[in-house]
C-alpha cells in the first residue's frame, strides 16, 4: 500500500524527444482560456439552468462563478509553482500521492472526453436549423434521446477539429485566437439586442424552486444549487491553460495572466448575458431550447441578429473543442509517460504534436456525442471536473503548510479563503448534481480504481524506482 502515497518530484524532467516545444505566450494562454471558457454552458445550458432555478438561474450563475474563481486562483498559484502538462492530475502526484493523483487523472479524463462531446452537440443545436436548410434529415441530427439516430453534425465537428490539432500547437493558438474575437462581438451584439426588451415583470417570481436541490413531481431535480451544479459547466476551461504549462514560453507569469484573467473576462460576460436573458423573456420559453439564445432573439423581434449569433455560435464554438480535445491529449500524454497508459500512444510526432491519442481521444468522444443527451452528458462532465478542482485546492494547502518557502511566482491572495472555498464549494456543487449522475460518477471510480489496481499500480514508472 506504501506505493499508494509515493509522489513525483515537483520537477520532474521530461524525457527528452518528448519534450513538447515553447510556443506560447501570454496572449495565446489567454485566448486559449476564454476560447475553452464561453461556449455551451453560456449559449445552451443557460436554458437548462432557467428550467431548474427560473430568474434565480442569475443566482446560480454567481455562486458558480465565486466557486470556480477559487479554484482558478488555487490552479494559477499550482500551475506556476510547477508547469507540468498534467494539470490538477500532476498536482496531485506530487502533492497527495499516486492513488489519488490517480482518481484524479481518470476523473479529468471524464471532464474533458464529456466536455467535448457536450460541446458537440451543443454546436449541432445551432448548426441543426441552417443544416435542415440544405436539406440534412432530422434523423441524422439528433442522438436517440431526442428521437433521431445519430447526431452526425456532432460527430463531424469533433473529426475536423482534431485534424487541426494534428496539424500543430501554434497554428491551432493562431485560428483559436481569431475566433474567441468572433465569440465575444457575437455575445456583445445579444446583449446589446436584448437589452431593450428587459421586463423585470419577467423576473417574478424570482426563485419558484427555492434554494437546495428538490425533487419536482416530473422527476427533474430543481432549485438555484441544482442550476448552479449544471451552470458550472459555463466557467471552467481555465483547466486547459494548465495543461499547457510545458509549451509557454514564460509559464512562471504567463500562465497567471492567462488563467486569472480568462476568468475575469467570461465571469463579466456571463453576468450581463443571463441578466438580460432572463429579464427579456418568461424563462419558460426558452428553458427547453437547443439554440436559446437564438430563440430569444427571434421571439423579441430581432430574427436577423438571431442568425448573426447562430452562424457566429457555428463558427466559434469550435474553439472550445479544440481547448479541451488540446487539454485531454495533453492529460493523457503525461499520464502515459508516468506507466498508466500504454506509452507508444505518448509519442509526438514530427510536427510537435501527439498524433496518436488525438486520435484516440477524438474518436471516443465522438461516440458519446453522436448517442448522449446534452444535459446528461454536462452534468457527469461536471462530476469529474468537481472532483479534480476540489484536489486542487486540497494540494493548495497542503503544500501552504509542506512548502512555505518554496517560490511561489503566482501566490492566490487569501489563500485560506481561496483552499477551502474551492474544496467546500466544490464538494456543495457536486452534492447537487442530480442522483442519476452521483450514481454515474460512482460506477466511474469504481471502474478507474480497478485499472489503477489491476494495471497502473505495477507499471508506475515511479515504482519502477
Ligand atoms: N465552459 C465551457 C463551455 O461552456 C466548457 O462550453
Amino acid at each position: 500500500m506504501a506505493e499508494w502515497f509515493r509522489r513525483k518530484p515537483m520537477t520532474d524532467a521530461v524525457p527528452a524527444g518528448e519534450r513538447l516545444p515553447r510556443t506560447l505566450s501570454w496572449p495565446h494562454l489567454l485566448a486559449l482560456g476564454v476560447g475553452a471558457i464561453v461556449g455551451t454552458g453560456i449559449l445552451t445550458l443557460i436554458g437548462v439552468g432557467a428550467d431548474r432555478a427560473g430568474p434565480a438561474v442569475l443566482v446560480s450563475f454567481g455562486i458558480a462563478g465565486a466557486i470556480c474563481a477559487c479554484a482558478a486562483l488555487a490552479y494559477a498559484e499550482l500551475a506556476t509553482m510547477m508547469p507540468a502538462a498534467g494539470g490538477a492530475y500532476s498536482y496531485a502526484y506530487a502533492t497527495l500521492g499516486e492513488l489519488i493523483a490517480w482518481v484524479i487523472g481518470w476523473s479529468l479524463i471524464l471532464e474533458y472526453s464529456l466536455v467535448v462531446s457536450t460541446v458537440a452537440v451543443g454546436w449541432s443545436g445551432y448548426a441543426a436549423p441552417l443544416l435542415a436548410g440544405i436539406g440534412m434529415p432530422q434523423a441524422l441530427m439528433a442522438g436517440p434521446a431526442l428521437g433521431g439516430i445519430v447526431n452526425l453534425p456532432a460527430i463531424v465537428i469533433i473529426a475536423v477539429v482534431a485534424g487541426i490539432l494534428m496539424l500543430g500547437t501554434q497554428e491551432s493558438a493562431r485560428l483559436n485566437a481569431a475566433l474567441v474575437l468572433v465569440k465575444l462581438v457575437t455575445l456583445a451584439l445579444f446583449v446589446a439586442a436584448t437589452l431593450p426588451s428587459f421586463d423585470a415583470a419577467n423576473l417574478h417570481p424570482f426563485s419558484p424552486y427555492g434554494f437546495a436541490k428538490a425533487m419536482g413531481p416530473d422527476g427533474v431535480e430543481r432549485g438555484v444549487m441544482a442550476a448552479a451544479a449544471i451552470i458550472f459547466f459555463a466557467f471552467y476551461g481555465f483547466d486547459a491553460i494548465a495543461t499547457a504549462a510545458e509549451e509557454a514560453k514564460r509559464p512562471e507569469r504567463d500562465l497567471a495572466i492567462g488563467i486569472v484573467g480568462s476568468m475575469i473576462v467570461c465571469t463579466l460576460v456571463y453576468v450581463a448575458v443571463a441578466a438580460v436573458a432572463v429579464g427579456a423573456l418568461p424563462f419558460t420559453r426558452f428553458a427547453a431550447s437547443p439554440e436559446p439564445l437564438a430563440l430569444i432573439l427571434r421571439e423579441i423581434g430581432q430574427g436577423w441578429i438571431a442568425r448573426i449569433v447562430a452562424v457566429a455560435a457555428v463558427i466559434a464554438l469550435p474553439t472550445v473543442l479544440l481547448g479541451f480535445l488540446y487539454g485531454q491529449s495533453r492529460i493523457f500524454l503525461v499520464m502515459a509517460r508516468d506507466g498508466f497508459l500504454p506509452i507508444g500512444l505518448a509519442r509526438v510526432s514530427a510536427r510537435g504534436t501527439p498524433v496518436r491519442i488525438t486520435l484516440v481521444t477524438a474518436v471516443l468522444v465522438a461516440i458519446l456525442a453522436g448517442f448522449l443527451p446534452i444535459d446528461e452528458i454536462a452534468a457527469l462532465a461536471n462530476a469529474g471536473t468537481l472532483i479534480a478542482f476540489a484536489s486542487v485546492g486540497l494540494c493548495l494547502l497542503v503544500l501552504r503548510r509542506r512548502a512555505p518557502d518554496m517560490p511561489r511566482p503566482f501566490r492566490a491572495p487569501l489563500g485560506w479563503l481561496v483552499g477551502p472555498g474551492a474544496i467546500g464549494g466544490c464538494l456543495y456543487l457536486f452534492a447537487s448534481l442530480p442522483e442519476k449522475t452521483l450514481l454515474w460518477s460512482l460506477g466511474w471510480n469504481v471502474v478507474g480504481l480497478a485499472v489503477y489496481l489491476g494495471y497502473g499500480r505495477q507499471r508506475s514508472v515511479l515504482g519502477r524506482g
